[in-house]
C-alpha cells in the first residue's frame, strides 16, 4: 500500500517537474532575442503579427509597430478591419494592442468604408499639438486603384482609436518647386492625358513630356505608395508615388501635419518608384530606398541620396548585395527604422507580400550598413542588434 502511495508520489513529481520544464521551454521559445526574417513572428498571444505595408514610431521609451491588418485569402488584400498596432521596448518582442483605426463598417459610402484599399499607413508625432497623426494610402472602395488617395486620421494615443478626418489628392493647385514651364503652359483637362498614353513608355523624358503633372494640377496630385519622414527641426513630409506611379513626390505638411503646404518637389521622374522610404544620418545626409513598379511581385530595390530632402538626389542602385538582392530577398521596403539610442543604426523593414493568402505575409527586417556611402542589404537568417 505504502509502496503504491509512494509510486503515485514520483509519477506527480516527475510530472510536475515536466510540465514546469515544458511551460519554460514553450516561454523560452516565444521570447525573441533575434531577428529571423521571413519566419513567423509571433506576439505576446502567439499569433503570427498583422502588420503589413508597415512603420514605426518611437514615443516616450515604447517603439509601436503600424501596419495593414490582412485577412485569409486574396479577398485579404482589402481593408476589411484596419490598422493594427503592436508595441515593444525591444524591437523583437512585440504585444498586440488591438485595432488604431477601424475601417468603416457601417457607411458603405464612406472613404475608408470596409472593402477599400487601405495601404501602408504610417504614423508621425506631433509635439506642437501633442496628437499622433496617421496618413496612408488609400483607394475608394470598388474602384480598384483608380483613386489614388491620401488619407490622414488623429488621435491623442499612439494606440488609438484614430479618427479618420479626411482623404484628398495632394497639392491640389500647386507647382512643384522644381515644375517647368512646358507643366505649367500645358494644364491639361483630366481626360487629355490617361494610363494608356503610358503603356510602353519608360523613356523619362517622354513619360514627363505626357505632363500628368499638369492633368492633375486642378484636382491634387495622385499618391499611391508612401511614406512620413519628420526632420530634426520637426517639419514633416509625405513622401508617395504620384503620376500615374512615373514619378515620385516629397511633400511639406503643415505645422500639424494634417495638410499639406503646397511646397513640394518631384524626384525621379518618370522612372517609376514605390515602397518609398526616406531615413537621415548623423552627418546630415538624406537616404531614399525603394522599389520599382511590379504590383505584388518583388523587383530590384533602388536607393538615392541628397544633402536636402527637395534635392537633388543622387541615385545610388541597387542597396541590395547577394543572393536574391535582383528581387530585394523577395520582399518590397516599407520602412526604415532608426533604432534609439544607437547611432546610425538602421533597420530596412520591407514585406514579402504573400497575394493569395494575404494574412501569411512575411517581414523581412535586414540592418543597413553604409559602404563608400551607399547604403548597403545583406540576407541573414538570424540576426540581433
Ligand atoms: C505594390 C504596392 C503595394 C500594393 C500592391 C498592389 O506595388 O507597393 O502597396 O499597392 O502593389 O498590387
Amino acid at each position: 500500500m505504502l509502496a503504491k502511495k509512494r509510486g503515485t508520489y514520483t509519477y506527480l513529481f516527475v510530472f510536475g517537474i515536466l510540465s514546469l520544464t515544458l511551460f519554460s521551454f514553450k516561454y523560452a521559445v516565444e521570447k525573441y532575442n533575434a531577428f529571423y526574417p521571413a519566419e513567423l513572428w509571433k506576439d505576446n498571444n502567439g499569433v503570427h503579427i498583422n502588420a503589413h505595408g508597415g512603420g514605426i514610431l518611437f514615443h516616450n521609451g515604447l517603439y509601436y509597430w503600424y501596419g495593414e491588418h490582412k485577412i485569409a485569402g486574396y479577398e485579404g488584400n482589402k481593408a476589411h478591419v484596419g490598422v493594427h498596432v503592436y508595441t515593444s521596448t525591444d524591437l523583437y518582442n512585440w504585444t498586440d494592442k488591438g485595432i488604431a483605426l477601424s475601417v468603416d463598417t457601417v457607411d458603405t459610402k464612406s472613404d475608408i468604408a470596409k472593402g477599400c484599399i487601405l495601404e501602408r499607413p504610417k504614423v508621425i508625432y506631433n509635439k506642437k499639438t501633442g496628437k499622433f497623426v496617421m496618413w496612408f494610402h488609400l483607394e475608394l472602395k470598388g474602384m480598384k486603384y483608380a483613386a489614388a488617395r491620401s488619407g490622414v486620421a488623429v488621435s491623442d494615443s499612439p494606440t488609438g482609436p484614430f479618427t479618420f478626418i479626411r482623404s484628398l489628392r495632394p497639392n491640389k493647385g500647386a507647382w512643384a518647386i522644381n515644375a517647368k514651364d512646358f507643366h505649367k503652359k500645358g494644364v491639361l483637362s483630366a481626360s487629355t492625358v490617361t494610363r494608356k498614353d503610358l503603356n510602353g513608355v519608360r523613356d523619362p523624358q517622354k513619360v514627363d513630356a505626357l505632363n500628368i503633372l499638369g492633368r492633375d494640377f486642378k484636382g491634387g496630385q495622385m499618391a499611391r505608395d508612401m511614406n512620413l519622414f519628420v526632420d530634426d527641426d520637426g517639419k514633416a513630409y509625405h513622401i508617395f508615388s504620384s503620376e500615374e506611379n512615373s514619378t515620385t513626390h516629397i511633400a511639406e505638411l503643415s505645422d500639424d501635419y494634417l495638410s499639406h503646404t503646397g511646397k513640394y518637389v518631384r524626384c525621379f521622374v518618370g522612372m517609376f518608384m514605390e515602397a518609398p522610404t526616406l531615413f537621415k544620418t548623423s552627418e546630415g545626409k538624406y537616404y531614399f530606398i525603394g522599389s520599382g513598379c511590379s504590383g505584388w511581385k518583388p523587383n530590384t530595390a533602388r536607393s538615392a541620396v541628397a544633402d536636402d530632402l527637395f534635392g537633388p538626389w543622387k541615385r545610388l542602385g541597387n542597396p541590395c548585395i547577394g543572393e536574391h538582392a535582383e528581387t530585394t530577398f523577395d520582399s518590397q521596403s516599407t520602412y526604415v527604422l532608426p533604432v534609439q539610442g544607437k547611432k546610425d543604426t538602421f533597420i530596412f523593414m520591407a514585406d514579402r507580400w504573400t497575394p493569395k493568402n494575404a494574412i501569411d505575409g512575411r517581414y523581412i527586417w535586414l540592418p543597413i550598413y553604409f559602404e563608400g556611402g551607399k547604403p548597403q542589404i545583406k540576407w541573414l537568417d538570424k540576426w540581433s542588434l
